[in-house]
């Protein structure tokens, strides 16, 4: 993650339950003195900061996550509020076991700015889609989607508020039935066993 980690506390809340499918073995942050490592304190979490900054490519700052997340025993890595993008290597070393979820209906508006560009563009709907991480930015497989009436007089922390609604009961329930080995990945088609 990379700020305030509401989306992790989600996961932390939900992962306190013991018959919950995953565990959480690290909280990475990819830039120090943000809310989600306090979060992550709190909850008594092992805590890892990779600075962005410290690294020259985006190459040797993948590497260095990868590696803090295998040293701690992660099979997945779950991406929450994550605001920057891996290099393929990533995605190679945690094939099918890297999640995000993002502010909006993919495959429209994705990129850092979904928010104000669904509001800028005068959409109707827009939503959560929590999908796997490929090598392209917000594009891989779709495992859970939900919509989000906008309205007329949304703006962004008002829409955003609603968004972040759904994700925090959606995203546990979606890490909790992949870590059971649930969600299945066919190509671009994802089926959740049990459902
Ligand atoms: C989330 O709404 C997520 O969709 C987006 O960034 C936001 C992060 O919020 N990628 P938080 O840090 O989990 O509070």
């Amino acid at each position: 993650m990379s700020g305030g980690g509401s989306n992790l506390q989600a996961l932390i809340d939900a992962s306190a339950d013991p018959g919950y499918g995953a565990e959480i073995v690290v909280v990475i942050s990819d830039r120090p003195g943000v809310r989600g490592l306090e979060r992550a304190a709190e909850a008594g979490l092992p805590r890892v900061v990779v600075d962005w900054r410290g690294h020259d490519d985006r190459g040797s700052f993948t590497r260095a996550i990868a590696d803090a997340a295998e040293a701690h025993g992660a099979e997945a890595l779950i991406l929450a509020g994550f605001m920057r993008i891996l290099a393929p290597d990533a995605i190679r070393r945690f094939p099918h076991r890297i999640i995000n979820t993002h502010p909006a209906l993919l495959p429209s508006f994705p990129g850092a700015h979904a928010i104000p560009e669904a509001l800028a563009h005068g959409v109707k709907l827009s939503g959560v889609t929590i999908h796997f991480v490929d090598e392209e930015v917000d594009h891989g497989p779709i495992i859970f989607q939900e919509a989000v009436q906008v309205r007329d007089d949304d703006s962004e922390s008002s829409l955003q508020a609603r968004i972040q609604e759904i994700e925090h009961r959606a995203y546990p329930e979606v890490v909790d039935a992949f870590a059971r080995g649930l969600v299945k990945v066919d190509g671009r088609s994802v089926r959740w066993e049990g459902q």
